[in-house]
């Protein structure tokens, strides 16, 4: 897929997402493979009056691999001053959150309440455009509408487009919605019919699997796919995409996987996360890596219960293994009973 100058390959992104996509995840999804990461929403005006916290989530990818930025806002100027800053360190794309439905955001008017101002939001647009390189993409993220009486997502696409955006983003749900219901896909369709063919438009909401990648894009036309929470501790996903694309059979991680990309993340987070934040974080991988396996309570919650980052993490470890005890264990009962079962007959 093409945005601009700039070529995302293979059609599938990371979405943002605050106090998740920090540099330790972006990497591992990057090192699995993605089309593109971005980091989470970060406020213009903090970056721009240089509140460390919003600087310091502001960090180029590894490896110098590509990456975009998100800001926020609903101030031309700063929005602008924060997107030429997001340029300088490096990111391929700015991307302009049009979506975010958190009520300290829209009580700003910001994010999804942009999509009740669509003049305002162009002026921003244009603002930001003007403001970084011509090969250096400004993109939209939104929502399918503010409410259902206000599904106005395909009309106010074509208005970012006309202002400059080279690349939008749907989650088909609305404002009012939040995270509740379903992410509506006949939308996103709306959407990438509206659009001029030569933009992008991005799908996004519930793919959790490769064959919700595999709908989305057939159901909506789109061209590419963004997830989100179904990248949180399943990395895979983007593995199996990559593999579906390819025409091959998609493979599920082995306890092996887990262990190697738990340890990288573990190892990502030691080195990135402040101090402060550390066990904090290395309990949130604990509780994604685990999430849905056998058990996985007890090891959650034994996680929970320690302060030393190397003790989190052994105890983590001890549990992928014992999950391929279990299964060797599986295994040989069920060769036993087949050996039985072929004597009898
Ligand atoms: C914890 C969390 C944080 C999020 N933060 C952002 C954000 O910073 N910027 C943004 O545009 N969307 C944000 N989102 C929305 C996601 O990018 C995405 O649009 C939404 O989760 C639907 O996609 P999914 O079903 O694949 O998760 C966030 C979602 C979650 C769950």
């Amino acid at each position: 897929m093409r945005v601009g100058n700039l070529t995302i390959e293979p059609d599938v992104l990371l979405a943002p997402m605050a106090a998740v996509t920090d540099l330790p995840f972006r990497t591992v999804i990057e090192e699995v493979g993605v089309g593109l990461t971005i980091t989470e929403f970060l406020s213009a005006h903090a970056l721009t009056e240089g509140a460390k916290k919003a600087v310091d989530k502001m960090t180029p990818s590894l490896d110098g691999r590509r990456f975009g930025v998100q800001i926020f806002g609903r101030e031309p100027e700063t929005l602008a001053r924060a997107a030429k800053m997001a340029v300088e360190i490096g990111a391929s794309l700015v991307d302009i959150n049009m979506g975010c439905p958190a009520k300290r955001v829209v009580a700003g008017a910001c994010g999804s309440a942009l999509m009740k101002e669509p003049e305002l939001a162009q002026v921003l647009v244009r603002a930001v455009r003007a403001a970084v390189p011509a090969d250096k993409p400004v993109t939209v993220k939104h929502r399918a509408g503010w409410d259902d009486r206000n599904l106005n997502a395909p009309e106010f696409a074509c208005a970012m487009v006309e202002a400059g955006a080279a690349m939008i983003t749907v989650h088909g749900r609305t404002r009012t919605q939040g995270f509740s219901g379903k992410s509506d896909r006949a939308i996103i369709g709306k959407v990438r019919a509206a659009v001029p063919s030569h933009v992008p438009v991005i799908g996004n909401g519930d793919v959790l699997t490769v064959a919700d990648y595999v709908r989305m894009r057939e159901e909506t036309g789109c061209d590419a796919v963004m997830i989100g929470r179904g990248a949180l501790g399943n990395p895979w996903l983007f593995r199996g995409i990559q593999q579906q694309l390819r025409g091959e059979a998609v493979t599920a991680p082995t306890n092996e996987d887990r262990k190697r990309v738990f340890a990288r993340h573990v190892e990502l987070i030691v080195a990135h996360s402040p101090p402060k934040k550390l066990v904090h974080e290395l309990r949130k991988a604990v509780a994604w890596y685990t999430k849905g396996l056998r058990n996985s309570a007890e090891v959650r919650e034994r996680a929970f219960h320690v302060l030393d980052p190397l003790q989190v993490r052994e105890i983590a470890f001890a549990y992928f293994s014992s999950l391929d005890q279990e299964k060797s264990a599986r295994d040989e009962i069920l060769s036993l009973v087949d050996k039985q079962s072929r004597q009898v007959a």
